[in-house]
């Protein structure tokens, strides 16, 4: 899986280029926009997400998108707990909770981020964002492990690092859970990134933004 997460990126002009473009490419990705582009790529037939989703259906809740709403248009996946919304937006992890829930209900596949910041003991960090956030969750779920140090820093975890981190991921969920990595992933880090054993695919943040290189980091690890 190569997840774009573009954040609160990009113009409709560029949104248009890049539809073309990965209508050519060789792998299919799938794209979270800025929410008020998603239908351009559900009607391109892309794999469309979500960045964040409210916990609620309907009702009076200024700003916000629903999971219905976001399933009767045609989106496919939600990410939900990225370390921008728990750090910004002071999302916790029963918010979080919440949100996966609801998004659930829906049919919407959740993509749950998950991350530790420099100094702090992953195990601990992982075990609660993991336990908290699924608790009393009973379908699958995708986990991105996305270390908060290494979003938009250039600085990746070592591979046996990402290895040891993704078992233990394995290790706190009762399923055969997908796990993706996320943070600077690009050209420079997709050769050390790429191929390792139990990861199930990526998360690209800035480097999803650039349209030729985008392409060239998919065809790299896809
Ligand atoms: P980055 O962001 O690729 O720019 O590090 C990843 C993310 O925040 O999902």
């Amino acid at each position: 899986m190569i997840i774009a997460n573009h954040k609160m990126n990009l113009e409709l002009d560029d949104i248009k280029k890049l539809i073309t473009a990965i209508k050519k490419a060789s792998f299919k990705p799938i794209i979270c926009p800025t929410a008020i582009y998603a239908s351009y790529f559900v009607e391109a037939g892309i794999k469309t997400g979500l960045q964040n989703i409210y916990l609620e259906n309907s009702g009076p809740y200024t700003g916000e998108i629903s999971p219905s709403q976001a399933k009767s248009m045609g989106i496919e996946y939600v990410m939900i707990g990225h370390s921008e919304r728990r750090r910004i937006f002071e999302e916790e992890d029963k918010d979080v909770n919440l949100k996966i829930k609801k998004a659930l209900e829906n049919n919407l596949k959740v993509i749950l981020c998950v991350g530790e910041n420099i100094g702090e003991d992953y195990k601990e960090v992982l075990k609660r964002q993991i336990t908290l956030g699924l608790e009393g969750v009973e379908k699958e779920v995708i986990i991105s492990y996305e270390p908060v140090y290494a979003i938009g820093s250039n600085i990746i975890p070592s591979r046996e690092e990402l290895m040891e981190t993704i078992h233990y991921i394995k290790k706190l969920v009762n399923y055969d859970v997908k796990v993706l990595y996320g943070g600077s992933v690009n050209l420079e880090t997709a050769e050390e990134l790429k191929d390792i054993p139990e990861l199930s695919g990526y998360l690209i943040g800035s480097a999803g933004l650039d349209i030729e290189k985008f392409i060239e980091i998919g065809e790299v690890l896809s």
